[in-house]
C-alpha cells in the first residue's frame, strides 16, 4: 500500500464529511422523493447530490481509480488498483422520514481486497473508519468488539430488503427465531451503521439478506479491525457481495449462524 493509502483515508473522511454536510443541511427540509425497485424503495435528490459530489472529486483527484457507486456513477477500468465502493446516503427510508439514523458509506477496495473503510454519521458526528491491518476508530478512539458470548444477552440489529412484500425469502422466520432467543433486536435501517455498532460494542451481532456491496463494503472492513467476525450464512465465505450477511463479535458467530442455517418454516418453532 506504501504511502498512498493514508492519503486515500483523508480523501474518504473528507469526501464522507463533505457529503454528511449536505445531508445535514437538508435533513426535514424539502427534498423530492422518487421510488427505484418497488413502492417501498426510495431515493431522494439527497442521494443523487451526495453521490455527485463524492464521484465528482474521486474524478478529479484520483482519475484511474474505478467507482461503484449506488445510484449509478460507477466508472472506470475493472483492472484498476483501487474501486471506490460508494453508498451516499445509507438509510434513505429513514431520511424520507426525518428519523435520525442515516450515513455516508465509502469502502476502498485494492486490488479486489477491502482496506479502507469509512462511515459517517453526520447527525451525531460520528465518524468510523478502519484500514486493514490498523484496527477501527470512531473518531480518535480506538473501537472494539463486545465480549459477550451468550445469545440471551445479546442486543441484535438486522433489517429487510426491498423485496420484502413479495419474496418469501423475506428475513421473517429467521427474525422470530432471534427475537425468541436474544436480549432485543433491533431494525434501525442503515446496514452501515448497523455494522458500524457491532464494531463498536453497541450490537453484538447483525445478519442481513440482499444486501449490495456499497452497503458493506466499509462497515465489514470496519468490524474485522474492530476484532469481530464476518461472513455468509455458510460460514464459509466472504460477505462482501451482501447477499447473505452475518456480522459479529466473534463469540455469538456460531450460535448466529446455527440460527440462520436453518430450513424455512422451522425457525420461528424454536425458541432458546
Ligand atoms: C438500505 C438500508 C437498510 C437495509 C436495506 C438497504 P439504502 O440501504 O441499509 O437498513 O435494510 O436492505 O438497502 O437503500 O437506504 O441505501
Ligand atoms: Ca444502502
Ligand atoms: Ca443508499
Amino acid at each position: 500500500m506504501g504511502t498512498e493509502f493514508p492519503r486515500i483515508l483523508e480523501l474518504a473522511k473528507r469526501l464522507a464529511r463533505e457529503a454528511g454536510r449536505v445531508q445535514r443541511e437538508n435533513y426535514e427540509g424539502e427534498f423530492e422523493i422518487q421510488t427505484k425497485s418497488v413502492a417501498i424503495d426510495l431515493v431522494t435528490d439527497v442521494d443523487r447530490a451526495c453521490e455527485q459530489l463524492i464521484v465528482d472529486a474521486i474524478q478529479a483527484e484520483r482519475g484511474a481509480d474505478a467507482i461503484l457507486a449506488e445510484e449509478g456513477g460507477g466508472s472506470g477500468d475493472p483492472d484498476a488498483e483501487w474501486r471506490w465502493v460508494i453508498d451516499p446516503l445509507d438509510g434513505t427510508a429513514n431520511y424520507a422520514h426525518g428519523y435520525p439514523r442515516f450515513c455516508v458509506s465509502i469502502g476502498i477496495e485494492r486490488r479486489g481486497v477491502a482496506t479502507v473503510g469509512v462511515v459517517y454519521d453526520p447527525l451525531l458526528d460520528e465518524l468510523f473508519s478502519a484500514v486493514r491491518g490498523q484496527g477501527a476508530r470512531l473518531n480518535d478512539r480506538p473501537l472494539r468488539v463486545s465480549a459477550e458470548a451468550r445469545l440471551e444477552r445479546a442486543m441484535l440489529a438486522t433489517g429487510f430488503a426491498y423485496d420484502v412484500h413479495r419474496s418469501v425469502e423475506d428475513n421473517l422466520d429467521h427474525f422470530s427465531a432471534f427475537v425468541k432467543a436474544a436480549r432485543a433486536i433491533r431494525r434501525d435501517g442503515s446496514a452501515a451503521l448497523d455494522l458500524c455498532y457491532v464494531a463498536a460494542g453497541r450490537f453484538d451481532g447483525y445478519w442481513e439478506l440482499k444486501l449490495h456491496p456499497w452497503d458493506v463494503a466499509a462497515g465489514l472492513l470496519i468490524v474485522e479491525e474492530a476484532g469481530g467476525r464476518t461472513s455468509d450464512f455458510s460460514g464459509r465465505e466472504s460477505c462482501a457481495s451482501g447477499r447473505q450477511t452475518v456480522a459479529s463479535n466473534g463469540p455469538l458467530h456460531e450460535a448466529m449462524l446455527e440460527i440462520l442455517r436453518r430450513p424455512r418454516g422451522g425457525a420461528s418453532s424454536i425458541g432458546p
